[in-house]
C-alpha cells in the first residue's frame, strides 16, 4: 500500500517498467479507474474461490432457503443444533484451491441467514455454540495464507436472524399476518451498531486482510428497486459511508466491492461485481474502465445444494476465466461446502481439472489482460496479453483444420509456440494462391497448426511480440 492510501493500477506499473513506452500506449493503462484499495495484485492475481458455508449446508436446498420456505427463527434453530463438520479440513481446502491456480479467497464469515464462522463476541448464534464447538474462521484463514493466498472476507449487511433486522421485502417473514407488529420492538439502529461491530472485529483479529466483500444493498426507489411503500435496505440502514470509514482505518490497503450503495462515491469502492453473468465487454463506471470481478457458481447455488444438476464441465469453466481476464477481469469461483465440512465431490473434480489445465497455462492467465485493439481477435478465441512480458495468447476455443489467420499480424510476431508443451508453431505471411478460394485478409499472418487439438481442455498459442 502506497502513502495517501491509493492503489496503483497499471498506469504506475507501466511507467515504472523497463518498455515503458511502448506499453504506455498499448495497454490504455491511464483509462483504468483508480482505487482507494491496493488492487496492484489482485489484476495480476486474476483468479479466487468464493466459499459459501453456513447453517444452510444441512438443508442443501440453497442458500436462500430461510427467503423461499418462509423458515422463522424457530423452525430454522434445529440446523444450529445439528451443524457438526466433523470432517472440515481446512489446510485440504487450501490446498484444493492452490492447485486450482487460485490465488485468493473469500469466505462468507455470516451469510444473510445471521450465522457467524467466527467466534463473535457480540453473539451467541455462532459455531462455537454448535457441536462444532469451535472458530471455523482462525484455521481457515491460517491454512489458506500457508497455501500463498490472499484473503477476503464476505460479509452480509442482511441477517435474518438478528433480533433487530426489520421485516423487510426480503426477509422470511414477509408475508407474516402480523409482520408490521412483530417490526415494532425492532430498531435497525441497533442492528447496525451490531454490523459495525462485528465488521470491527473481523477487521481487527485475524491480521492483514485483503479483500472486503459487503452483501448487499437494495435501497427503496434506487438502483432499479420499487419506490416505497415497498421496503428494503441501502446505506441508511447500514450507516455504510461510517462503515466505510471503519473498514478503511482498520485495513487501508483493503481493497472493496461495491455492494455498500456507496457508488457515487468514489473512494465509496474498489471493485465491480456483476454476478452469474459473463460481461460483453470490460466492465465501466461512468464511462470508465475499472477494476472488475465476475462471481460465479459451479452449479446453480452458493450455499451447497444436493440436488442441483446445473453443473458447469470444467471446459466452460476455464472458458469462463479466459474470458474474463481478455476484458480485463478476474474470476471469483464458489465452492459450497457440505455440512460435513467437505468440499462437494463435484466441485473437486472441477477444480482439479481446471488445476490441470492453469499447470500448463497459468502463464496466459497471471499478469495478463485485454489484448490491445489493435489485435483484431480470430472467430471463436480469446486474446489475453501480458504487458510486461509483451506477449500475446491466443485460446482457441474451437480447434480448426490445419491453420488459423492472425489479421495485420504480419511482420508483428517474432516467434509462436504451443503453450502446453512449447512446440513450435510454424508462421507465414498469408498469400493468395491457387489453394486458397477466399482472398486472405490484408497483411494477414497464416499460422499452422497440428490436425489433431492439443491434450488441453482449451489449447493456447503464445505469440512473442516484436
Ligand atoms: C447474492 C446472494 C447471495 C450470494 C451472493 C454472491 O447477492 O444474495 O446468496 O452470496 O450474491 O455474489
Amino acid at each position: 500500500m502506497e502513502e495517501g492510501g491509493r492503489g496503483r493500477t497499471y498506469g504506475d506499473r507501466a511507467r515504472n517498467c523497463r518498455h515503458s513506452k511502448e506499453m504506455r500506449e498499448v495497454t490504455m493503462s491511464d483509462e483504468i479507474r483508480a482505487t482507494t484499495g491496493d488492487s496492484t495484485w489482485f489484476v495480476q492475481d486474476r483468479l479466487g474461490m468464493f466459499i459459501h458455508w453456513g447453517l444452510y449446508a444441512l438443508p442443501a436446498r440453497h442458500e436462500w432457503i430461510r427467503n423461499y420456505e418462509e423458515i422463522s427463527n424457530e423452525d430454522y434453530e434445529k440446523y444450529f443444533q445439528h451443524f457438526d463438520p466433523d470432517l472440515y479440513d481446512p489446510d485440504r481446502w487450501a490446498e484444493l484451491a492452490a492447485g486450482a491456480g487460485m490465488k485468493y479467497f473469500v469466505i462468507t464469515t455470516k451469510h444473510h441467514e445471521g450465522f457467524c464462522l467466527w467466534d463473535s463476541k457480540l453473539t451467541d448464534y455462532k459455531a462455537p455454540n454448535t457441536p462444532a464447538g469451535r472458530d471455523l474462521l482462525g484455521p481457515m484463514v491460517q491454512a489458506f495464507r500457508a497455501q500463498g493466498l490472499r484473503v477476503g472476507f464476505y460479509h452480509s449487511l442482511i441477517d435474518w436472524h438478528h433480533p433487530d433486522f426489520t421485516i423487510d421485502e426480503v426477509h422470511p417473514l414477509r408475508n407474516h399476518p402480523d409482520r408490521k407488529k412483530l417490526n415494532e420492538p425492532r430498531d435497525i439502529r441497533k442492528y447496525t451498531e451490531y454490523l459495525h461491530g462485528q465488521v470491527r472485529e473481523l477487521l481487527s483479529e485475524y491480521g492483514k486482510v485483503d479483500v472486503m466483500w459487503f452483501d448487499f444493498s437494495y435501497p427503496p426507489g434506487r438502483r432499479g428497486f420499487p419506490p416505497p411503500p415497498w421496503e428494503g435496505k441501502g446505506r441508511e440502514d447500514w450507516q455504510s459511508a461510517e462503515l466505510l470509514k471503519l473498514v478503511r482505518s482498520l485495513q487501508p490497503g483493503i481493497l472493496l466491492n461495491d455492494r455498500l450503495d456507496l457508488t457515487d462515491d468514489p473512494a465509496g469502492w474498489d471493485i465491480r461485481t456483476p454476478e452469474q453473468i459473463t460481461p460483453r465487454a470490460w466492465v465501466t463506471f461512468d464511462g470508465q474502465r475499472v477494476v472488475w470481478e465476475s462471481c460465479q457458481t459451479f452449479s446453480g447455488s452458493w450455499g451447497y445444494h444436493r440436488d442441483e444438476e446445473s453443473w458447469k464441465s470444467t471446459e466452460m469453466l476455464v472458458q469462463m476465466l479466459i474470458d474474463t481476464v481478455s476484458k480485463g477481469g478476474n474470476l471469483l469461483l464458489n465452492v459450497g461446502p457440505t455440512g460435513r465440512g467437505e468440499f462437494d465431490y463435484r466441485a473437486v473434480e472441477r477444480l482439479e481439472g481446471m488445476g490441470e489445465w492453469m499447470r500448463q497455462h497459468s502463464r496466459s492467465i497471471y499478469g495478463c489482460t485485454a489484448a490491445p485493439e489493435e489485435f483484431k481477435v480470430p472467430r471463436d478465441c480469446r486474446f489475453t496479453y501480458n504487458p510486461e512480458t509483451r506477449r500475446l495468447y491466443l485460446h482457441l476455443f474451437a480447434w480448426p483444420c490445419k491453420m488459423i489467420e492472425l489479421e495485420g499480424m504480419a511482420g508483428k510476431i517474432e516467434y509462436a509456440q504451443l503453450l502446453n508443451d512449447a512446440s513450435e508453431i510454424q508462421m507465414q505471411v498469408s498469400e493468395s494462391s491457387a489453394d486458397h478460394f477466399d482472398a486472405p485478409p490484408a497483411e494477414s499472418l497464416t499460422l499452422t497448426l497440428p490436425v489433431k487439438k492439443p491434450n488441453a481442455t482449451v489449447p493456447v498459442v503464445e505469440l512473442y511480440l516484436k
